[in-house]
């Protein structure tokens, strides 16, 4: 494998942001900011599939996301269907895999029903696993795993003791999943917005001020290489990464 080859994210967790002031700037309503902001979702996963990622998980709506407007929110519903409806063939012809993480029960039973189609329409795909994290919240994934491992407990399968890191990392919705090796967040903010809070503990960020809409290959491999020149060092120096102890 070749050194440029090693440095490519395995994993690449993305919040997709600034889709409102993309369509704003054009004195547009924001749902268009939004349908543009689909556009740019599938380039890049179409890039990531092609430099050899393994896992992409984009932000799409987050727990917090219910709060908007109501037009707003059930404009992106409707967008979320007919997305799922229009690109789930196309994936499986790139064997990419789509999963949705996040409480799916929240939606409209119409669109949990196009969710289970979408995903087993690409259960084969085995080239990249596209994650698209919806209704979903950093903390309710940790709450929901904290309560599996309590009901374990409960039921005496488990010693309190016992209880690691990796305990609780098998019951989040990535369980399984190596963690991202890096976060990107278009639209200027830095914050995680309650994103994979527990999976990006060790995560490169990488924050660019481009508007989602705007997000092309580009800008990605500016952010693989921002990736690439990264010491991921994981609390050891600088020489311990050099032995291969
Ligand atoms: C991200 O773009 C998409 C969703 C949160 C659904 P925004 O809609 O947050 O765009 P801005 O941040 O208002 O520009
Ligand atoms: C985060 O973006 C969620 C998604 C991109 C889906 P927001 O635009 O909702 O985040 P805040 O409110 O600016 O933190
Ligand atoms: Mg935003």
């Amino acid at each position: 494998m070749s050194e440029e080859r090693s440095k490519i994210p395995r994993h690449v967790a993305i919040i997709m942001d600034g889709n409102g002031r993309w369509a704003k700037a054009r004195r547009r309503p924001r749902t268009e900011g939004h349908r543009a902001g689909v556009n740019a979702t599938r380039r890049v996963v179409r890039a990531c599939a092609d430099r050899g990622v393994e896992v992409l998980t984009v932000f799409a709506f987050s727990s917090e996301n219910w709060q908007r407007p109501r037009e707003e929110v059930s404009a992106l519903m409707e967008l979320f269907f007919f997305a799922l409806r229009r690109e789930a063939r196309q994936l499986a012809k790139n064997g990419i895999r789509l999963r949705i993480i996040g409480d799916r029960a929240g939606f409209p039973e119409r669109l949990q029903r196009e969710i289970a189609a979408a995903e087993a329409t690409t259960a084969g795909g085995d080239r990249m696993l596209f994650q698209v994290a919806a209704n979903y919240g950093g903390r309710l994934d940790i709450v929901h795993a904290a309560r599996v491992v309590a009901r374990r407990v409960a039921a005496g399968e488990l010693a309190p003791e016992d209880i690691d890191a990796d305990t609780l990392a098998a019951h989040l919705s990535t369980a399984g999943q190596p963690d991202p090796d890096l976060f990107i967040r278009t639209g200027g903010e830095k914050r995680i917005s309650n994103f994979l809070l527990w999976q990006l503990a060790y995560t490169e960020l990488y924050f660019s001020d481009v508007l989602w809409p705007d997000f092309d290959s580009d800008e990605l491999d500016r952010a693989f290489a921002f990736y690439a020149r990264r010491e991921r060092r994981f609390g050891k120096i600088s020489e311990q990464l050099l032995d291969h102890a």
